[in-house]
């Protein structure tokens, strides 16, 4: 796969907290935590990609305690220096394939779209398979993720313009003979522009279902959004939550 530690690097970690949007504000990071911290009852959890601690921490203040994986050193650096984050053991490396120690756990959780970081469906299917193993008889895998964004796509076209200003320009680009995408990014400082790509794999939720039966999971719930409301052919991610039989 993609080394994701070129997407989150230094300048990436630097900015990527950012209280002004909307995944940052308080209520929205509490409700987060306070429905993974009822998911996990009395067991530890398991973040997948914890990168600066935006839900960790707040679940591990609700008495949770939670352990991470993430490849980006910048990102968990961020993570430790905030109040309580040197307290949450954290193991470097690839989520599809690492084994962290402090299991099994309870609930095991990948949000923020980071599922589609994962760019083949092999290595998707082994994200699925590496949570059930970290998993309690029991226990819970929560994947928060958009729905792909096809129906926004003009008949005939492959890329989508999601924002346009005097400095700057972003487009996805969807291949959807392969599910690949890529988020690009334009950017003119000074007259010099600046190019970024982050390549992405998109995934229908019956896929992921799918995935999860390979990993020996199965369904549980799967909502529109954190308020667990319902889950309709209008919605645009999903939460799912998938359960490791006991
Ligand atoms: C969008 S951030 C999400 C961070 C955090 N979960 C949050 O909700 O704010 C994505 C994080 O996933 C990490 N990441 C992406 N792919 C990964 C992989 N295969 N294994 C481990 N970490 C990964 C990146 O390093 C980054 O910290």
């Amino acid at each position: 796969m993609d080394s994701p530690d070129d997407h989150f690097g230094d300048q990436v970690a630097a900015t990527y907290d950012d209280p002004s949007a909307a995944e940052f504000r308080p209520e929205v990071v509490d409700r987060i935590a306070g429905v993974l911290a009822e998911l996990a009852g009395d067991g530890p959890a398991l973040e997948f990609a914890i990168g600066t601690g935006r839900i960790a921490l707040p679940l591990a203040r609700r008495g949770v305690p939670v352990h991470g994986i993430d490849l980006s050193r910048a990102m968990v650096e961020r993570m430790r220096a905030k109040p309580g984050g040197d307290q949450l053991e954290v193991t470097i490396g690839d989520f599809t394939t690492t084994a962290a120690g402090g299991g099994p756990f309870s609930l095991a959780y990948l949000v923020y779209n980071t599922i589609m970081n994962v760019t083949t469906q092999e290595a998707q299917v082994a994200c699925f398979r590496n949570a059930a193993v970290h998993l309690a008889p029991g226990g819970c895998f929560v994947v928060e993720v958009m729905v792909p964004e096809l129906r926004l796509l003009p008949p005939g076209q492959h890329v989508r313009p999601f924002s346009v200003t005097d400095t700057g320009w972003a487009y996805d680009i969807y291949n959807f003979a392969t599910q690949e995408m890529s988020s690009n990014y334009v950017t003119a400082t000074d007259g010099r522009g600046e190019f970024r790509s982050i390549p992405f794999r998109y995934a229908w939720p019956a896929e992921l279902d799918l995935m999860a039966q390979l990993a020996g999971l199965r369904l549980r719930d799967r909502w529109n959004d954190w308020d667990r409301s319902p889950f309709t052919s209008d919605s645009t991610r999903h939460v799912s939550v998938w359960e490791k039989p006991r």
